[in-house]
């Protein structure tokens, strides 16, 4: 491996918003999705570069970097884009807020799977549309969408879909056959389908990553698809997305919603994701590889050594792990966690049942991995 990712980086003391939660307090972050990684040489010299200008005016994306993503598209799914379907977003929350209010209007309906990352719950609340939800299930071992409840749930009030491939929490990668019976559905139903495909770049079993609007025509016609170099590249305060829009009338009603609300990507942002796209494909491999290694670490690890934690399924994508704590019997499973050291996500924003689940955070050294499941071991143990 040519990129040191056992290397620490102190973060305390600095403006990440991670280890600020804990500032003072002996308890290893493990909560919000960044990881404890530098960023890959080719993006740190292409802002050193840019730095250099001096110059910082609004900024619109040069052809080189359009390319980038253009042709990442093409190599990593075959997928041909225009560079006219793509809109910069500052962020992909403010981005599901934003499609929420473009498709669907007061008191229609936005439905989704969960557990799911809180926005896709939240962000149609907030501009006082329905949420509306059906639990993912467990099939052979596997997390999976449900058809059927799905079907039963769905209303005349229901405009939009949104999707989470691959779905954080439960780290799953949708495979074509699910996809397209999403696709299938979202038809019958009219639904704008809003795939948010943030995590793609971070598949850790040997899956493909299939773009929901490469399955037919009729599916990318209403299909929104949500990408940005953030997750895989560790540059989300770096505040640079996108969302990708084949059809033009549809693209039309996004960027209106858009108007004088969402600001700028930024002249850095852009040139970092230039370098992601365009020059950090080994960076990204080497990384991937270290993941999977925590990955492993973790899975056995909680499997021999905490009674009582579930991985609830196997983690195919993402530096997320979806535990059912249930067994141990706590109302606040974090607070206890964070008793012994270890701050994690509560799973009752995802959607799941309080008390029940919680998240971790493996995007980090494999030294801090160990130290957060041996303080997690302590916890378990403290309650026997
Ligand atoms: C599925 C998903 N969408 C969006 C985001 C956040 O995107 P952004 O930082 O661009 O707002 C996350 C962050 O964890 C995520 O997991």
């Amino acid at each position: 491996m040519s990129f040191d990712f056992d290397r620490p980086i102190e973060r305390r003391g600095t403006d990440s918003q991670k280890w600020q939660k804990y500032a003072g307090r002996d308890i290893l972050p493990m909560w919000v999705a960044d990881m404890d990684f530098a960023s890959s040489p080719e993006i740190i010299a292409a802002l050193q570069t840019r730095v250099a200008h001096g110059v910082f005016g609004y900024a619109r994306p040069v052809k080189s970097t359009v390319d980038a993503v253009v042709e990442a598209m093409q190599t990593r799914y075959g997928w041909t884009i225009e560079p006219s379907w793509i809109v910069w977003m500052p962020g992909l929350v403010c981005t599901l807020n934003v499609t929420a209010k473009a498709f669907a209007s007061p008191n229609e309906q936005v439905l989704t799977s969960t557990p799911v990352y809180p926005p896709f719950i939240s962000g149609p609340k907030n501009s006082a549309r329905e949420s509306l939800t059906v639990p993912l299930f467990l099939n052979g071992g596997r997390w999976t969408m449900d058809f059927e409840a799905l079907e039963r749930a769905v209303t005349p009030r229901t405009k939009l879909f949104y999707l989470c491939n691959p779905h954080n929490p439960v780290a799953r990668v949708y495979n074509r056959d699910e996809l397209q019976q999403l696709g299938e559905f979202c038809i019958k139903h009219d639904l704008i389908l809003c795939s948010d495909e943030i995590h793609c770049d971070l598949i850790i079993d040997d899956l493909p990553h299939i773009p929901t609007a490469t399955l037919s025509p009729e599916i990318a016609a209403r299909t929104i698809t949500l990408m940005a170099p953030s997750k895989a590249y560790n540059i989300p305060g770096l505040g640079t997305s996108f969302a990708i829009i084949s059809d033009p009338k549809l693209r039309a009603t996004f960027v209106r919603a858009c108007a004088g609300i969402v600001a700028e990507v930024t002249s850095l942002g852009f040139a970092a994701c230039e370098a992601a796209y365009r020059d950090s494909g080994a960076w990204l491999r080497d990384l991937i590889v270290y993941l999977r290694g925590n990955r492993d670490y973790l899975t056995d690890f909680v499997a021999r050594e905490l009674p009582g934690v579930k991985l609830t399924a196997p983690i195919e994508a993402t530096y997320l792990a979806w535990f059912n704590v249930e067994e141990l019997g706590l109302k606040m499973p974090i607070d206890h966690f964070e008793k012994h050291g270890v701050g994690l996500s509560d799973g009752t924003p995802f959607g799941a049942k309080p008390g029940s689940h919680v998240r971790l955070n493996f995007g980090c050294t494999r030294a801090t991995l160990i130290e957060g499941l041996a303080r997690m071991k302590n916890a378990v143990q403290s309650l026997r």
